[in-house]
């Protein structure tokens, strides 16, 4: 058993608590204000591995705390990617080990993998425009999606005609060298990413659908096992290549 602390006791949190033991993880500790807790020597004594799913004016000093006191961490919370230099640098000093990322699924990890070999493949072929389109429920604040914007990239990044993307709406003709990527909110819809490629004859699809958040806790807890034994600062995507032995590519 992997001797884990759990940093926020939130969704994400409670999720992996209830995940841990099938995957071979004791909870030894769980952080979280709520609990009237924090992060010490004497509160993560004992602790092999981290999480932290907290929030993103707190993730940093959470990150500086749990690498003084020397131990390996995954760390899923967002927006504090603005320190990945100063963070790079607390795990080199601290000579601990760190996986970071803002999606965890494995099943997006694989999407991702999908979306860029088919974009070569389709590079290949001038017949097919490629789409982007994504759908999630009415209460989410952003558009696109973190998501859609890495998708944005793998597309860009394999597709010789396409230079831009474009998530906004039109009032005029796509360019040639743009790519489209819709954004739709409504009701309760999952998580919906889908990549197109549309001929004359035919159109192909390539989709994910996020049924619930397991997805995620799983590949955290799959990272945690992964880093217990490991040094240095890695973010999802190098973890995940090593772990279906694919070349990583930044
Ligand atoms: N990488 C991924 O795949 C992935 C997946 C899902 C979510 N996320 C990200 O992970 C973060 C958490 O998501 P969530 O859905 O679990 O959020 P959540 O339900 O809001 O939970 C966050 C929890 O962390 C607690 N917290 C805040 N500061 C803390 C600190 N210094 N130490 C310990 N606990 C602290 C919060 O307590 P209070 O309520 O008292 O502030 C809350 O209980 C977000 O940034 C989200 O975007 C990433």
């Amino acid at each position: 058993m992997i001797k884990l602390a759990i940093i926020g006791y939130g969704q994400m949190g409670k999720l992996i608590e209830q995940l841990a033991p099938k995957y071979n993880f004791e909870v030894i500790s769980i952080i979280d204000p709520l609990l009237g807790n924090e992060i010490s020597g004497e509160t993560l004594s004992g602790a092999e591995v981290c999480v932290d799913f907290t929030t993103p004016d707190t993730a940093f000093t959470n990150i500086q705390k749990i690498c003084e006191l020397g131990k390996n961490m995954v760390v899923g919370t967002t927006g504090w990617l603005d320190k990945l230099e100063a963070v790079q640098q607390l795990v080199q000093q601290n000579k601990i080990g760190m996986v970071y990322g803002s999606n965890f699924s494995l099943g997006m990890n694989l999407f991702f993998q999908m979306v860029n070999s088919a974009t070569k493949l389709m590079n290949k072929i001038e017949n097919y425009d490629v789409f982007g389109l994504e759908f999630h429920h009415k209460k989410k604040k952003d558009s696109p999606s973190g998501t859609a914007k890495i998708l944005s990239d793998i597309v860009l990044k394999n597709t010789d005609n396409k230079t831009s993307a474009q998530f906004e709406k039109l009032d005029r003709k796509i360019e040639k060298n743009e790519f489209h990527f819709g954004s739709v909110r409504a009701g309760n819809i999952p998580g919906t990413h889908l990549i197109g490629f549309d001929s004359a004859a035919d159109t192909i699809e390539l989709k994910h659908t996020a049924r619930n958040r397991e997805g995620l806790a799983l590949g955290a807890l799959k990272a945690a096992e992964w880093i217990a034994q490991r040094n240095g600062l890695y973010n999802f995507s190098e973890h995940f290549s090593e772990i279906i032995g694919v070349e990583y590519e930044a």
